[in-house]
C-alpha cells in the first residue's frame, strides 16, 4: 500500500464527496489497549484496503505540541499547529517533517497526551477532513475513538472492540515490556483506567458504542479470532 501524506488540510479538503459515500469503510472504535490497532491493520492486510491509525494523528499533535511549547490544554493552539504539520505514514513508520518518530509516539507519555489534546473541539475540527481523506479504493479500515460516530459516520461496517481493563492492562504490560521498558501492572491498569474516563466523559466525541456497531469482547478471544469476526461482519454488511 501507498503512503499516504497527511499535509495541513488543504489536501483533505479536495476530497470528493461522492467518492466519501462509495468507498467502503470498516471503522473499529474501542478503548486503549482493546487491540484494535492489531485487528485493525490485519483486517486492512487482508483485504488490501487502506489503514488508518487516528490515534497518531492525535499523538502527533501531543509530540508536537511538547516540542514547539504549545501546552496540552490549549485547544486554539493545538488546532492551528495541526495545519501546520508534515506528516506521512509508511507501513508502521510515522514521519513528521521527515524525521521518523514512531517510536516516541507510540510512548506511553505521548499516549497520555493524546487523550489530553484530544478533548478540544477545535482541534478534532481541524484533524476531521485530514481523517477522511484515509477514504480511497479499494476501502479503509480506520481505528479510533470516534470513526463510527462521526468521522466515517456513514460506514457499512462498524465494529466496537473492547475487553475487560484487566486483561487489557496485562497486554499493555506484556507490550511495554517486551520493548524492554520499565512497567508496573497496577501502575499500567491505573493509567488504563484513567484514560478510559477521559475518553468517555469529555463534551467531544466521547467514546461510545454506536447503535448499529457490531459489540465485539475480545477478553477471551485470539487475535486471529477476533480478526475473523471483524472479517465475517464485514461479509455480512456489504
Ligand atoms: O493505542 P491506544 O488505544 O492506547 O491509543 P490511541 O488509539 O493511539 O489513542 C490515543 C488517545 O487519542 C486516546 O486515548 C484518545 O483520547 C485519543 N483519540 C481520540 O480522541 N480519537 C480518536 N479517533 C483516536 C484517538
Amino acid at each position: 500500500m501507498s503512503p499516504i501524506p497527511v499535509i495541513g488540510t488543504a489536501t483533505a479538503m479536495k476530497t470528493k464527496r461522492r467518492e466519501r459515500i462509495t468507498i467502503p469503510v470498516i471503522a473499529i472504535d474501542g478503548p486503549s489497549a482493546s487491540g484494535k490497532g492489531t485487528v485493525a491493520q490485519r483486517v486492512a492486510r487482508q483485504l488490501g484496503f487502506h489503514y488508518l491509525d487516528s490515534g497518531a494523528l492525535y499523538r502527533i499533535v501531543a509530540l508536537a505540541a511538547e516540542r514547539g511549547g504549545i501546552e496540552w490544554s490549549d485547544g486554539d493552539s493545538l488546532a492551528a499547529l495541526a495545519t501546520t504539520l508534515q506528516i506521512v505514514f509508511e507501513g508502521d513508520e510515522i514521519f513528521l517533517h521527515g524525521e521518523n518518530v514512531s517510536t516516541v509516539v507510540r510512548s506511553e507519555a505521548m499516549g497520555k497526551g493524546a487523550s489530553e489534546v484530544a478533548v478540544h473541539q477545535a482541534l478534532r475540527s481541524q484533524l476531521l477532513n485530514v481523517q477522511q481523506v484515509f477514504r480511497r479504493e479499494p476501502g479503509l479500515v480506520a481505528d479510533g475513538r470516534d470513526m463510527g460516530s462521526v468521522v466515517f459516520k456513514d460506514a457499512e461496517t462498524k465494529v466496537f472492540l473492547t475487553a475487560n481493563s484487566h486483561v487489557r492492562a496485562e497486554r499493555r504490560y506484556k507490550q511495554l515490556i517486551g520493548k524492554g521498558n520499565h512497567a508496573i501492572l497496577a501502575h499500567v491498569l491505573a493509567d488504563i483506567e484513567a484514560r478510559d474516563a477521559r475518553d468517555k466523559s469529555r463534551a467531544s466525541a466521547p467514546l461510545i458504542q454506536c447503535d448499529d456497531a457490531l459489540f465485539l469482547d475480545t477478553s477471551q478471544l485470539t487475535i486471529d479470532e477476533a480478526v475473523e469476526k471483524v472479517l465475517q461482519h464485514y461479509r455480512h454488511t456489504n
